[in-house]
Parts: structure tokens; C-alpha cells; sequence
């Protein structure tokens, strides 16, 4: 078990990626906090995990409110000892022109992706050190801290921000042994693809699509997102901080997605 004894917070554990990740975190033997606004949700998850003999700690928490992350903490702290991880999992995607982005659309883009990882980090990375172990954190940004599409600016600025003052924590960070890593998702099968199917003509003509810009031709399952989380958190990484690892089935590796008048020439020929 490679989270043994650890106590991990996840945020945004009520739907997709959050999920994924709770539940494989107490699969490793961590102790989960499960964070989100749904308390009905939180505490369906939390029975599930109970009953495959795993433990949960449920805390509604809006991540975009300062009191709210405080309070998560604190309850962290005052009912299971100890701070050991942290998932930054929580977000909004947004999709609007450049041009067209108001400034509450921005603030609240803003408040969820960046303002709340960031301060949640900052409460967790307190306490690691205070409690004297160190411990490991890691925000969930996107292939978008990579490369763009066109009508996600604000959720773009919010990704590359977590980068940016990831790297800057892991600096400050590293010789209390507390490392802050990014982990990067390419397209996932969470609501988001739901989102992409219900604007599409049929699922099957926006798979075909997707597959055709996706180097592994397929959708990265919420449990994989979930072990490379595991990887972050667990012991295996420790030497690994201030990284954003892209997990996306190859996506911005390539140039072009199929190149259709491929060159022939050998060198030699
Ligand atoms: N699914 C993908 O293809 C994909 C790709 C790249 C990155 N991501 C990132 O992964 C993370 C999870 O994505 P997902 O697909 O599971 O999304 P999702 O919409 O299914 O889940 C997002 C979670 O965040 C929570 N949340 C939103 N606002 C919140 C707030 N103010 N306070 C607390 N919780 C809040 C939601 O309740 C939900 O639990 C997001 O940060 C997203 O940007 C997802």
C-alpha cells in the first residue's frame, strides 16, 4: 500500500476525477478527506469507501472561499491528527470567446482553479511543516498549461497560474520536505466528455474525432488520472518536485495529429 497511514485531502470529490482519486487513495491505505459542496454526494462516497473497509472523513467546503479551505483544515487536523497530502482536484471549465469574457466570468474562473488551489496549499503546506513530516501536493491543472484551444483563456490563465506558483512553493518549499508537483490531464472520461457528446452530432462521430487528435486513439479512464496521483503522493516521487507531468496519452507531444503527405526520404537514399 503506498499511502499507508496517510491522511490525504481531495477536493472536488464529488463527481469524475475526484472520485476516482479518493477512492483509489484509501485503496492505498490512505485516510481521505473528501472536500466539495454537495453533502449529499460527499457522503455517499464516504459510505462506499467505509464499506470496502476503507476510512473517509467527508467536509463540505466551497474552494473558493478562504473560511471555507480554514475550516477544512482545521477539521482535518482536529479529527484525524495529521496533514499528509493534499489533490487540488476541484475546478470549472469554461468556454467562452476571448473577447466576449466578462469580469465576474473571470473571478469565478479565477476564485475555483486558482485562488482556491493556491490557498489550500499554502493552510496544507503549514501544517506539514509544522507537524514536522513534509508531505506532497499536487494540483490537477491541464493539457492547457501545454497548449490552448481556442475559448478556454480564462481557464488557461487559471492552469498555467497553478504551475507558476507551484513551481515557486516547491523552491520554497523543498528543504522542509514538502513538494508540490501538477498533474496535467488530456481528455478524460468525466462529465466534461458528456459535455463535449451532448454538442456533437452522435457519440460515435465525436469519439472518432477525438481518437483522431489523441496519439493512443482513446480517453484516459478516471482510475489512471487517479494512479499517477498515487505516484505524486506516495513515496516512489520523492525525489520529484516542482514537475508538471503531462498525463495525456501522448496529446502534446506531437505537432500535428496525422500527417497525411508524409515524406519518404531516407537519408542515404
Ligand atoms: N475531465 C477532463 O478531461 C479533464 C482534463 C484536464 C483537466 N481536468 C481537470 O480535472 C479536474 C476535475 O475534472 P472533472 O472532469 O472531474 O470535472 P467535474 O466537473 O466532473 O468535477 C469537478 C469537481 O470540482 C467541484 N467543484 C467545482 N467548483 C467547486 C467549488 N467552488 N468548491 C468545491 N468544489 C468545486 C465539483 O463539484 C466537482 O466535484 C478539474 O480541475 C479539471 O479542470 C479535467
Amino acid at each position: 500500500m503506498e499511502l499507508k497511514d496517510r491522511v490525504i485531502i481531495v477536493t472536488g470529490a464529488s463527481k469524475g476525477l475526484g472520485v476516482a482519486i479518493a477512492e483509489t487513495c484509501a485503496r492505498e491505505g490512505a485516510t481521505v478527506v473528501l472536500a466539495a459542496r454537495s453533502e449529499g454526494r460527499l457522503g455517499a462516497l464516504r459510505e462506499r469507501i467505509t464499506a470496502e473497509g476503507g476510512r473517509a472523513l467527508a467536509v463540505r467546503c466551497d474552494v473558493s472561499r478562504l473560511h471555507d479551505l480554514e475550516r477544512l483544515v482545521e477539521t482535518s487536523v482536529a479529527t484525524l491528527g495529521a496533514i499528509h497530502g493534499l489533490v487540488n482536484n476541484a475546478g470549472v471549465n469554461f468556454v467562452k470567446p476571448f473577447l466576449t469574457v466578462t469580469e465576474d466570468e473571470w473571478d469565478h474562473v479565477m476564485d475555483v482553479d486558482l485562488k482556491g488551489s493556491f490557498f489550500l496549499s499554502q493552510l496544507c503546506a503549514r501544517q506539514m511543516i509544522a507537524q514536522g513530516t513534509g508531505g506532497s501536493i499536487v494540483q490537477i491543472a491541464s493539457v492547457h498549461t501545454h497548449a490552448s484551444v481556442a475559448g478556454a483563456s480564462p481557464y488557461d490563465a487559471a492552469k498555467h497560474g497553478m504551475v507558476g506558483f507551484s513551481k515557486a512553493a516547491a523552491i520554497e518549499l523543498a528543504k522542509e520536505r514538502v513538494r508540490v508537483n501538477v498533474l496535467s490531464p488530456g481528455l478524460c472520461r468525466t462529465e466534461i466528455w458528456k459535455a463535449l457528446i451532448a454538442a456533437a452530432p452522435s457519440e460515435a462521430e465525436c469519439a472518432r474525432y477525438w481518437n483522431s487528435n489523441i496519439p493512443a486513439e482513446r480517453l484516459i479512464e478516471p482510475t489512471e488520472i487517479a494512479g499517477a496521483c498515487v505516484f505524486l503522493l506516495g513515496d516512489r516521487s520523492s525525489c520529484i518536485t516542482g514537475a508538471n507531468l503531462m498525463a495525456d496519452l501522448g496529446v502534446t507531444s506531437q505537432l500535428v495529429s496525422k500527417e497525411p503527405y508524409q515524406s519518404r526520404h531516407i537519408v542515404g537514399e
